[in-house]
Formats: C-alpha cells, sequence, structure tokens
C-alpha cells in the first residue's frame, strides 16, 4: 500500500512514516520543510520515503502536483498550523493553511482516482466548548473561540459538506488531542518545555496550571488513525471518530510537571507561574472516544503514566547519544507487541 502523508515533516506525521514503513508500506510526504531540530531530521525520515516532496498546500496546483506524482492508495491529511497562540498571531495564515489547504487537498483527492482512502486529522478543539466534565462525543455541535479551533472546525465542517457534495473516496475525520511523544519540538507545547527546562536545570513558566487536558501518546493516536484508515479500504468508517485517551489521562498541567520532574530527580519548586498576560485557552476538554472503542475495536494502549515516562525516556536516552530513529523504532515495535 502506498500512503501520502501531508505533514511528514512535523511531529506526528515524522511518526507515521516510521511506522507504516516499517510495517512494509511505500510513503510519501508534502509539507514545508522541517523546523530545525525536528524528529524529521534526527531520524533521517526522509530516506524512508518514495517522495519527499515540498510545498505549501495553500496553493491548489501544487497539492494536485503532488497527488498526480505520487498516485497513493490512502492520504493522510495531518498538514496544518496546529497552535492556538501562533493563531492568534497569524490568523489569516492560520485560516488559509487549515481551511483552504484543506479543501485543496479534498479538490486534489477527489481528482486523482487511486485514492481509495482519506483520512483527514482535526482535532478535539473543533467541539463548541462548554466546560463540560464529561468527554466530547461525535454528534456534539462544533464550534471554536480562538483562531486555531475556529480553523480546524471550519476544516471538519467543510470535509463533512464535501464528502455530501461531492462525493470522492470514502473519507473520515480523526479527532484527537494533545498528544505526547518522543522528539516534538513545537514551541508553546508543555511536554518539549518541560524537558528543556528541566534537562537544563531551569524552572519552567506554566501558562495554566490547573488546566485539565487529555494527555495522550502520539503512538496511540496514530493507531487511531491507522486502524480508521484500514476500515476505510474494507468499505466501513466513513464519517467522524474521537480518538482521545482514557479519563485516568485527564490531568492537570500542573501534575505533568509534578511527573516529569520527578524522572529528573527535582522534587521542589517544580514550576513557576508565568507572569504574562496569556490569550484565552479553552480550560476543559476531554473526548469520548466510546464510538471508536465500540466500533474500530481500537484502545488505548499506553496510560498517563506510561505515555509521560516513554517521552522522557525517549529525550533521555537521545541525550546520552542514542539514535533517534532506533528509539522511535524500538519504541513501534514495543508498542505493536502490545
Ligand atoms: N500535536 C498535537 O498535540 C495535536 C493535537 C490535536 C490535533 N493535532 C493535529 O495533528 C496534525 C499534526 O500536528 P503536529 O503536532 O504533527 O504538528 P507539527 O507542527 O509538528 O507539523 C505540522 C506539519 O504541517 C506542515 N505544514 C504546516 N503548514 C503547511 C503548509 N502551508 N503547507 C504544507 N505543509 C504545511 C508542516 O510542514 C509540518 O509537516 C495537525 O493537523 C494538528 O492540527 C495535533
Amino acid at each position: 500500500m502506498h500512503y501520502l502523508i501531508t505533514g511528514h515533516t512535523g511531529f506526528k506525521g515524522a511518526w507515521l512514516a516510521m511506522w507504516l514503513t516499517q510495517a512494509g508500506h511505500e510513503v510519501s510526504g508534502l509539507s514545508l520543510d522541517p523546523v530545525p531540530g525536528a524528529l524529521f531530521e534526527k531520524a533521517n525520515v526522509t530516506s524512508l520515503l518514495k517522495h519527499d516532496l515540498r510545498g505549501d498546500i495553500r496553493d491548489l496546483a501544487t497539492v494536485q502536483a503532488a497527488l498526480s506524482t505520487t498516485q497513493p492508495d490512502v492520504v493522510f491529511h495531518l498538514a496544518a498550523q496546529p497552535l492556538v497562540r501562533e493563531s492568534y498571531q497569524d490568523p489569516r495564515g492560520t485560516i488559509e493553511t487549515n481551511v483552504i489547504g484543506t479543501m485543496n487537498l479534498l479538490t486534489a483527492v477527489s481528482q486523482t482516482p487511486s485514492i481509495k482512502a482519506h483520512v483527514v486529522i482535526t482535532t478535539d478543539k473543533v467541539y463548541k466548548n462548554i466546560d463540560q466534565i464529561w468527554g466530547y462525543r461525535e454528534i456534539d455541535p462544533l464550534g471554536g473561540d480562538d483562531p486555531y479551533s475556529a480553523s480546524k472546525a471550519m476544516a471538519d465542517i467543510l470535509t463533512q459538506s464535501w464528502v455530501k457534495s461531492f462525493g470522492g473516496p470514502p473519507t473520515a475525520i480523526a479527532r484527537a488531542g494533545n498528544v505526547i511523544g518522543g522528539g516534538d519540538v513545537c514551541k508553546d507545547r508543555l511536554l518539549p518545555d518541560l524537558i528543556t527546562a528541566y534537562s537544563k536545570g531551569r524552572t519552567p513558566e506554566l501558562r495554566f496550571p490547573n488546566a485539565v487536558r487529555p494527555w495522550q501518546h502520539v503512538l496511540d493516536c496514530l493507531n487511531g488513525y491507522i486502524t480508521l484508515s484500514n476500515e476505510l479500504l474494507e468499505g466501513r468508517g466513513q464519517g467522524e471518530w474521537n480518538f482521545g485517551p482514557d479519563t485516568d489521562s485527564f490531568v492537570p498541567v500542573g501534575q505533568v510537571a509534578s511527573l516529569v520532574a520527578d524522572m529528573y530527580g527535582i522534587s521542589n519548586q517544580v514550576w513557576t507561574l508565568a507572569s504574562d498576560q496569556q490569550p484565552h485557552e479553552a480550560n476543559l476538554l476531554s473526548l469520548d472516544a466510546r464510538k471508536a472503542e465500540l466500533s474500530l475495536n481500537w484502545h488505548n494502549k499506553l496510560n498517563f503514566q506510561e505515555a509521560v515516562r516513554w517521552t522522557v525516556e525517549w529525550h533521555q536516552q537521545l541525550s546520552q547519544g542514542d539514535d533517534a530513529f532506533a528509539l522511535a523504532s524500538d519504541q513501534i515495535s514495543l508498542f505493536g507487541e502490545m
């Protein structure tokens, strides 16, 4: 099977490319260049790929050319501007990449007969956030108070309406929350910030220490995406799917910091409160993943502590000189055996 991943130079995309090639598949990618220090570069993911294409998904001709060159069987659309804070600084760019970019993908996919399955990646932040303590279900209303959330909700609705209006290959939408794992270098994400601070002996600043987030290992999330694509290839699974962690993984940011600090042997003054004024971020977000559990037989394999441990150990071993690709490959194998 030949997979095209948009966003393959990013955090999830690099892990997905390694997983799929390790499983014996051909993989191509379309993205911008990786950011400095990205897992994609550290693990030399380019060497695994059939086509490593660089281009901007905001340009329809670029996306059409990529699909025409690669002629994939399956498309995973991950490319996005994925950060809430960045979306306040560049709302237009965020909307253009996340909404127009998705429309360009949908257009080009519908013009490429080789494609048998298309999985569009959105997020837990697509749901209209009413600060409920129970998880959001696929049938709940979508919304978005910040530009990033709005852009992903728009991409989600656009995909649903596109399929209803124009058909195309079997298409599904995957919604997942915060994921953690080795090699994430995105700014403003908690685990990379904590690991950088503790490994340098600094005390990290937290913006929202009491905010409860669902924490999930990237491999559990990708396992959902891959399970969904397999379902599409079997002629089932169209529609929207949540792939969130179990409820014991809904943990406040400050508690995550304490666990990571513990792994670095730090016990006092684990964090300080950030003093600068912060833009609004949703306070509580959780996903109800029972639809995927019951219908796809998908389940999280790593609990909260294991997900954090796998992430921190990955970075600790990397800093001791271990090879990034070998570390990822070992975790993918271990995960597959669970
Ligand atoms: N990481 C998380 O916690 C999380 C949570 C929920 C949803 N998501 C979603 O998962 C997907 C992947 O996120 P990630 O964490 O790997 O992000 P990332 O920032 O690591 O990677 C983003 C990828 O998109 C590509 N990209 C960005 N703008 C582009 C453009 N204009 N044209 C072409 N490519 C472009 C980048 O080059 C990169 O390959 C995104 O759709 C994101 O919204 C991520």
